[in-house]
């Protein structure tokens, strides 16, 4: 490792109640499920960990309800050894919590009650100032009111703070609001949601992407699961290949993706090395089940990008 990033994540932090069933009930149907795992979830807490887990020193600006899950998110990111104190509970309010619903073949489908993670505003950020200055890199996603992100992005902009934004989950946005941000990072169905074009393959990721670009976003990466990622600036468009894996999960994976990536950039990789590590941090997570509990440590993914090295033609 060249130097260690520091890295502030300004976003929610959720339960995740995942169930895993053969296919999912339809309208007004009952059926049994295989398994249940209750675990620590929300994008802003799984990019926290997973940048922790890569070995960032790393900060969480969040809310939480004052419920039983609320001191006990606090608790989980101070034993993962990540700053929370800028995490807060909100009287009165739960905590965000996502039933999560998985198929055998590992895809998920996801209802977020945001809870707390709506009273995350401005005035909260500007209440961390001294400790988001500090890092080199801050992280946003869309599961908190976007004001909050729109401020957090001239925050970091004013201070020339490196800034990623996953518009996650999509939602319609005022693009020049974000103009300004280093890297704008959706997956293929926030693209589209975004921008209303289809994103269906590699082609259309690439339109899409250049798309957004036209429209004032630096540099654009669209994350396509098992196809890995597109880079998109004003200076071309890169395709970095995925890594096989024998998924289980994909919960979670793009944020393993966002997470990693931060480190990887501010550890001082080119992106398109950054990128392709960000690929394999997140497809190793969808070999394990649930959110956080299955990103892998720093050791655990230098062994197998060691192992890795040349695979699908890169590293
Ligand atoms: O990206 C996965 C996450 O989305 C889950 O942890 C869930 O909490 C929702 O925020």
């Amino acid at each position: 490792m060249s130097r260690q990033s520091r890295i502030a994540v300004v976003g929610s932090a959720n339960v995740d109640l995942t169930t895993f069933s053969d296919r999912f009930p339809k309208a007004g149907e009952t059926i049994f499920g295989q398994h249940f795992d209750l675990g620590w979830g929300g994008k802003g807490a799984n990019q926290a960990v997973a940048a922790r887990l890569c070995g960032a020193d790393v900060a969480m600006v969040a809310r939480v309800g004052d419920d039983l899950f609320g001191p006990a998110t606090i608790t989980n990111f101070q034993a993962q050894g990540i700053d929370a104190s800028h995490v807060r509970i909100v009287p009165g309010t739960s905590s965000g919590v996502a039933p999560i619903f998985v198929e055998s073949n590992g895809q998920n489908r996801i209802i977020v009650v945001k809870g707390a993670n709506d009273r995350l505003l401005p005035a909260d950020v500007d209440a961390a100032a001294e400790v988001l200055a500090a890092a080199d890199c801050i992280v946003l996603q869309f599961e908190i009111p976007l004001e909050t992100v729109f401020h957090t992005v001239r925050f970091a902009r004013e201070r020339g703070i490196r800034c990623i934004v996953n518009p996650a989950p999509a939602q319609p946005v005022d693009l020049g609001a974000l103009a300004g941000v280093d890297y704008f990072v959706p997956n293929e169905s926030e693209a589209e949601t975004i921008t209303g074009m289809p994103v269906r393959s590699v082609g259309d990721a690439e339109a899409c992407a250049k798309h957004l670009v036209a429209k004032g976003l630096t540099r654009v990466i669209i994350t396509l699961g098992d196809k890995g990622a597109l880079l998109a600036s004003a200076d071309g468009v890169t395709h970095v290949p995925p890594y096989p894996v024998a998924t289980k999960d994909t919960t979670g994976a793009g944020d393993a993706f966002v997470g990693s990536f931060a480190v990887f950039l501010g550890e001082g990789l080119a992106e398109r090395d950054a990128i392709a590590r960000a690929n394999l941090y997140a497809a190793l997570s969808t070999t394990g089940i649930g959110t956080q509990k299955s990103f892998v440590t720093r050791a655990r993914f230098d062994d197998e990008w060691k192992a890795r090295l040349g695979a699908a033609g890169q590293a």
